[in-house]
């Protein structure tokens, strides 16, 4: 499924512009800056059609492409230090919340998480909610060329541990690098296989 084209399909600043849910979807969630954008052009090998940047809080909407008409992937909107007003943020916020918790069709959510920095008290609010809901999730483990192997291997250790009572969390904690192409295939394969195209 990932060789179709991406196109965007729509972006949202409230549940009521989301578009009726005719795909199932496959969302990327994490703080800002944590390497989303950068993923789904990374696994759909397109440059160009979602937009990415150094300065954190580009993704201000949540914005959904369409993969051949197949599948919906989203990119949702970073929490934490964006540039940007507090109420601003708290919108987002309660956006995301709002989107994995109550999407119909949503298969899947690769919570995206800095291999340097692990995980923060919002990723663990999200996961709550994720587990409320049951919505399955699985931790993707980004930016890994900018850490020594051995400790990415102990960040995803920690982090298998830390989801061992988790009942929605999907095993194993994933490693992908954007810039270096590292682990892109696997969570490819890994995530066609949600859908089964
Ligand atoms: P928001 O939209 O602000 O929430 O950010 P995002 O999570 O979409 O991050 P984005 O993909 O825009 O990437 C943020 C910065 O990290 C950019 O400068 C990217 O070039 C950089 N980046 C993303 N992935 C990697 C990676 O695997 N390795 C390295 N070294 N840098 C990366
Ligand atoms: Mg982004």
């Amino acid at each position: 499924v990932f060789r179709n084209k991406l196109t965007f399909f729509a972006a949202a600043k409230i549940s009521s512009s989301f578009p009726a849910p005719e795909f199932p979807e496959i969302a990327f969630a994490g703080r800002s800056n944590v390497g989303k954008s950068s993923l789904l052009n990374a696994l759909t090998r397109q440059w160009g059609v979602v937009r990415t940047s150094d300065k954190p809080g580009l993704t201000q909407t949540i914005n959904f492409f369409t993969l051949g008409s197949k599948l919906h992937l989203v990119d949702l909107p970073g929490y934490g230090f964006a540039y940007a007003k507090e109420e601003v943020k708290e919108e987002w916020e309660a956006l995301v919340k709002e989107y994995v918790s109550t999407r119909v069709g949503l298969k899947r959510v690769c919570l995206l998480v800095d291999t340097k920095w692990g995980m923060k008290p919002r990723d663990h609010e999200i996961i709550d909610l994720m587990e409320r809901s049951q919505t399955k999730y699985q931790i993707v483990l980004t930016k890994t060329d900018l850490v020594f192997p051995i400790d990415v291997a102990r960040r995803a250790m920690q982090i298998e541990e830390s989801l061992k009572a988790k009942k929605s969390a999907v095993q194993p904690v994933m490693m992908i690098s954007s810039k270096t192409g590292a682990g892109i295939r696997s969570l490819r394969t890994a995530l066609a296989n949600i859908v089964r195209f």
